[in-house]
């Protein structure tokens, strides 16, 4: 393991999180030190691979892995029972062993789809993540959980499954298309929220820097500030994990924004915003609920506004999604126990509580207030 690697523990489990430019090609050195030797399967997708394939198929041949490649359909609707059995077909019609490893190269769509293949085929074999979003990088790629969508909801099939490293090559980010990139900003501003005051204040600090080139749509942050920045994200999602792999306690924190933000999603049909998008829209509300319980100052609701605003990422609820239908959603979220919705809501910028005795008059007012 490098100095700057991240280490995940858990009951079971440890392995490293490696943030920094150029790693694609460290790939076969890393599973040797690994002792991973079987065949490599390479599942991503059809807009990452043809970019980025090549650099890790090149070094693993030259190194004498045996290497497989699926390639899915890029977007959300790959994570399914078809796509699902696809890649089983392949693997156990390619001979598939339990010394062999899966290797994901994508974003979370990728990550959370062949993960899940992982855990399940020949009841688990070894699985690398290989993040290429901004979002997969600092959440999707770290702690575990893998799934599948239903059709009756998202990602109610899966399985916890470590990965047995995470090697996030930030230089994947430049051809990463300027609005997914905002996306991943969201969950890089709510680990801030949640858990690293530094980390908030650093994305203020380099705001004007950071928030993407919109002539080019490149990530326009130097090296070594982009690592750097990524890590601390990381690293707040590696913290929590480790204290609580399977979600009994503090891992509910990292679903900051989540409540509404899903609810928002469901609302206007998965089409409309991409999933951070409308956790910076939840983040908002949640803030604002925050302050009307007077858990959280007006400086620091405004803070967080205008930090997200300098990603690009908007806090207001579209006018055709009402109060209601909001609130009726937010009941079907994972995180809700005997009925009542568990809010993950900010005490100050660094620190957040659990709350489950939310008026709902409070709330309603909220979400009526918040209409463009
Ligand atoms: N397992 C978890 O803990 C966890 C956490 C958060 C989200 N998720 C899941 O992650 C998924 C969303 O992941 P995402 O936001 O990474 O989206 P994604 O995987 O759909 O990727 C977004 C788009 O960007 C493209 N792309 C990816 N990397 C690129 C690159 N470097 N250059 C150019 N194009 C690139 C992809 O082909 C895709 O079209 C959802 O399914 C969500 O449920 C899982």
């Amino acid at each position: 393991m490098l100095p700057a690697d991240l280490l995940l523990t858990t009951a079971t489990t440890s392995y490293a999180i490696t943030v920094g430019p150029g790693l694609l090609e460290t790939l076969p050195e890393r599973l040797e030190t690994l002792g991973l030797k079987g065949k490599i399967w390479l599942i991503s997708d059809h807009q990452v691979f043809p970019i980025y394939g090549p650099r890790l198929e090149k070094p693993l041949k030259a190194k004498g892995y045996a290497l497989e490649t699926f390639i899915i359909p890029a977007g959300e609707a790959s994570k399914n029972q078809n796509q699902l059995w696809e890649l089983y077909t392949w693997l156990i019609a390619g001979g598939v062993e339990r010394r062999d490893t899966i290797v994901a190269l994508g974003g979370g769509v990728v990550g959370d789809l062949a993960g899940f293949v992982s855990a399940t085929i020949l009841r688990g074999v070894s699985f690398i993540q290989i993040p290429t979003t901004l979002l997969a990088m600092v959440d999707a790629s770290i702690g575990g959980k893998t799934a599948i969508n239903h059709t009756l909801g998202k990602n109610l099939i899966g399985a916890f499954q470590q990965p047995s490293l995470v090697l996030a090559d930030t230089l994947t980010l430049k051809t990463l298309p300027l609005r997914e990139l905002r996306a991943g900003w969201a969950e890089v501003i709510k680990h801030g929220v949640i858990r690293d005051a530094a980390l908030f204040s650093l994305l203020e600090k380099h705001a004007s820097e950071l928030a993407g080139n919109e002539a080019n749509s490149t990530f326009s942050l130097p090296e070594p500030l982009t690592g750097e920045v990524i890590r601390q994200a990381a690293a707040v999602k590696v913290a929590i994990v480790s204290a609580d792999e399977k979600e009994q306690g503090e891992r509910i924190t990292l679903n900051y924004g989540h409540t509404l933000g899903h609810a928002l999603e469901a609302a206007t049909g998965y089409d409309t915003f991409l999933h951070g998008e409308a956790v910076a829209i939840g983040m908002h509300a949640a803030a604002q609920i925050a302050h009307a319980l007077g858990l959280f100052t007006t400086e620091d609701v405004e803070r967080q506004e205008n930090l997200l605003s300098s990603y690009g990422l908007g806090t207001t609820f579209p006018s055709n999604v009402t109060a209601e239908q909001l609130m009726a959603l937010t009941l079907h979220d994972k995180k809700v126990r005997n009925k009542r919705i568990r809010w993950v809501l900010p005490t100050k910028i660094g620190a957040v509580s659990v709350r489950d005795d939310v008026p709902e008059a409070l709330i309603q007012t909220v979400l009526r207030a918040r209409k463009a």
